[in-house]
């Protein structure tokens, strides 16, 4: 479920590269991606990390203790979509620096309109697993997996929305099982 290292040390560089203070993450399981994030962020940094599944978080908690990161990080064992409608009834829109989002591939349309009004013009929102285990460049027919097959509809569906998205310059990266970054333009 974690994302592999080659992409961790690529969202290293970039949240190096953008200077990002502020982040958002959908999606932590056991928190590899997340503890990747706390251990680029600065000392004063802040990653708001949001997945329902308490226990996964608990089985990641001692690495994140022993390497001194919980002070950056404030996790809501929590359905995302509560959460981001709250931060936008709070005043955070336009606030965030990055946003990582690595749930379910089914959700990803709805998160984008919450995700672009919590990011600030210039920021970005980066979305896990857009390769789908390469099923979006498959016709539906040769898709055999169950699981690859669940979800491949929504990948392609919400591929080709990013493509034609105005609102954000989009680049679909092939690392790991995917991975799209959409830079919010206005
Ligand atoms: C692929 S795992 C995340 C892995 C993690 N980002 C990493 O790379 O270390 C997907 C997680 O998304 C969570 N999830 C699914 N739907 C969600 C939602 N609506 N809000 C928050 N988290 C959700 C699941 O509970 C699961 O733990």
């Amino acid at each position: 479920m974690n994302v592999p290292v080659d992409e961790a040390q690529f969202l290293t560089m970039l949240l190096k590269l953008m200077n990002a203070k502020k982040t958002l993450e959908i999606g932590v399981f056991t928190g590899y991606s997340l503890l990747t994030t706390a251990l680029t962020l600065p000392e004063d940094g802040k990653v708001i990390a949001i997945d329902p599944d308490k226990e996964a978080y608990e089985v990641g908690a001692p690495f994140i203790k022993k390497a001194g990161m919980q002070h950056k990080i404030e996790f809501f064992p929590s359905d995302a979509f509560l959460v981001l409608d709250d931060l936008i009834k709070n005043g955070e829109e336009g606030s965030f620096d990055f946003v990582f989002v690595d749930a379910y591939k089914s959700d990803y349309l709805k998160f984008h309109e919450l995700t672009l009004k919590l990011v600030k013009v210039g920021g970005i929102v980066a979305y896990d697993n857009t390769l789908w285990y390469g099923s979006v460049a498959q016709s539906e027919k040769e898709v055999v997996e169950d699981l690859i097959k669940r979800y491949r509809n929504f990948v392609v569906e919400f591929n080709s929305f990013i493509a034609a998205d105005p609102r954000v310059e989009s680049s679909l990266l092939s690392i790991g099982d995917g991975l799209t970054l959409c830079r919010r333009l206005y």
